[in-house]
C-alpha cells in the first residue's frame, strides 16, 4: 500500500482530501503546523473513514522535522497544501508569505529529493489566471498575480516546471482550484475560518448563524447577467476526488501539468445567496456595497483537461454545496474545536 505525505492535511482541502485517499486505500501521514487546523479534524478522518491517520506536529519549513518524517515512513508521493492563503493578509505581511509558502515548499522538495521521492501533487489556484485573461480559462493561458499570495502560486508552479525540466523522473502536478465550499456529508469536516472569513460562503454561512448581522455584496455593476461577480464554486468532496485521480496519473506520468478544478459553471453572487437560503431555509440579509479591490467581474473553469488526462469531472451542484455547508455549520456551531 503506497503512503502519501499531506502537507496541510488537518485543513479544508486537505482533510477531504485525507478522508478521499484512505477511502481509497491508501495510508496517509499527515503533516501540519496547526496554524489554521485544529488536531481533532484527524479524529473525524477517523470516524469517517474507519481507518487511521498518522499525524505529525511539523512545519514545512522546518528541515530536520521534515527529514524525521521522511525517515520514519517510506513515503511515495507528496500532496502539497500547507500554505498562507488569505489574499489581504499576504498584501499585509508579504514576507510571511513568501517565507512560509515558498521557503516552505522548497526545503520540502528538497529533502523529497534526498528521500527520492518524485512525485507532488500541489494546491495551486485559479489565482494565477491573474486580470487579464478571460473566462472559460484553458490551463495555456499566460499566469500572473495581483498580491503576494498569488505570486507564492505563481513561483511554485514554476519552481516545480524548472524540477521537471532538470529531473525528467520527476512528476508535479499542480492543480488549480477554483472556489472550493461545502463540506463532507457527514458534516463532521469542513471549513474552519479564524475570525471574520473573507470568503463568500464561509460569510453567509455565519449570517444563517446570526453571527454576522448581514452580507456585504461586493458590487452590483459588473459585466455579469445580474451585475455581481461569477465565480466557479466547486464542492469540496469533488475536489478531494480530483486530487486522487490527480495521484493515479503522476504515478503512471512524469513531468509537470497544470490542471484546472472547476466545474466549468459560474454562478453570480446572487445565485449563491438564493440557492443558500434554501439550504437553510431563511432569508440572508445582505447590502450591496461598493466592489472589493482586486476582484474581476468573471472566473471559471475549461475542466476539459482533468476529464480527458485523469478521468476527472465535478458532480455535486450548488444546493448540494450550499446544503453541506449549512450542515456542517449547524453541526459545528463554533468550528471545530
Ligand atoms: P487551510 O488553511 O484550511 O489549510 C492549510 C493547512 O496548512 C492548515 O491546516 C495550516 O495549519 C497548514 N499550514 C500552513 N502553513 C504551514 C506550514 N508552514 N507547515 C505546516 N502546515 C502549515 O486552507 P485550505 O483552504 O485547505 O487550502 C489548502 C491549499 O489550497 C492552500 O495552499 C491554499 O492556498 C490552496 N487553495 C485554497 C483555496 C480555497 O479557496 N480554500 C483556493 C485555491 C487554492
Ligand atoms: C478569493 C481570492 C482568491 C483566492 C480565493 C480562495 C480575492 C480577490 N481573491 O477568490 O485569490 O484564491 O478567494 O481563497 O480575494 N463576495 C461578496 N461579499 C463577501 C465576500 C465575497 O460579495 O463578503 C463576492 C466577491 O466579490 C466575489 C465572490 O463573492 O465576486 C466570491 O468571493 P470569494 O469567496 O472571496 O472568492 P474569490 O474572490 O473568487
Amino acid at each position: 500500500m503506497q503512503n502519501i505525505l499531506v502537507t496541510g492535511g488537518t485543513g479544508f482541502i486537505g482533510s477531504h482530501t485525507c478522508a478521499e485517499l484512505l477511502k481509497s486505500g491508501y495510508n496517509v501521514v499527515i503533516m501540519d503546523n496547526l496554524s489554521n487546523s485544529k488536531k481533532a479534524v484527524c479524529d473525524r478522518i477517523e470516524k469517517i473513514t474507519g481507518k487511521s491517520v498518522k499525524f505529525y506536529e511539523a512545519d514545512i519549513c522546518d528541515y530536520d522535522a521534515t527529514c524525521q518524517i521522511f525517515s520514519e515512513n517510506k513515503i511515495d508521493a507528496v500532496i502539497h497544501f500547507a500554505g498562507l492563503k488569505a489574499v489581504g493578509e499576504s498584501v499585509q505581511k508579504p514576507i510571511e508569505y513568501y517565507s512560509n509558502n515558498i521557503t516552505g515548499t522548497l526545503v520540502l522538495l528538497k529533502v523529497m529529493r534526498e528521500y527520492n521521492c518524485k512525485k507532488i501533487v500541489f494546491s495551486s489556484s485559479a489565482t494565477v489566471y491573474g486580470m487579464n485573461n478571460k473566462a472559460p480559462y484553458t490551463e495555456d493561458m499566460p499566469t500572473s498575480a495581483t498580491n503576494p499570495y498569488g505570486y507564492t502560486k505563481v513561483i511554485i508552479e514554476q519552481i516545480l516546471r524548472d524540477i521537471c525540466v532538470s529531473d525528467e523522473t520527476f512528476g508535479a502536478v499542480a492543480l488549480r482550484y477554483f472556489n472550493p465550499i461545502g463540506a463532507d456529508k457527514s458534516g463532521l469536516i469542513g471549513e474552519n475560518p479564524n475570525g471574520i472569513p473573507n470568503n463568500l460562503v464561509p460569510y453567509i454561512a455565519q449570517v444563517a448563524q446570526g453571527k454576522l448581522k448581514e452580507l456585504r455584496v461586493f458590487g452590483d455593476d459588473y459585466d455579469t447577467p445580474d451585475g455581481t461577480g461569477v465565480r466557479d464554486y466547486i464542492h469540496v468532496s469533488d475536489l478531494a476526488a480530483g486530487h486522487v485521480c490527480a495521484l493515479k496519473y503522476s504515478e503512471n506520468n512524469d513531468g509537470f501539468e497544470a490542471v484546472n478544478l472547476g466545474t466549468g459553471n459560474g454562478s453570480s453572487v446572487l445565485e449563491v445567496v438564493s440557492a443558500y437560503e434554501k439550504a437553510c431555509g431563511k432569508e440572508i440579509p445582505k447590502k450591496i456595497t461598493q466592489r472589493r479591490a482586486g476582484d474581476i467581474d468573471t472566473s471559471f473553469a475549461n475542466a476539459e483537461k482533468a476529464k480527458k488526462l485523469f478521468g476527472w469531472e465535478a458532480k455535486l451542484t450548488l444546493d448540494d454545496m450550499c446544503l453541506d455547508s449549512w450542515n456542517f455549520t449547524k453541526l459545528n456551531p463554533n468550528g471545530i474545536e
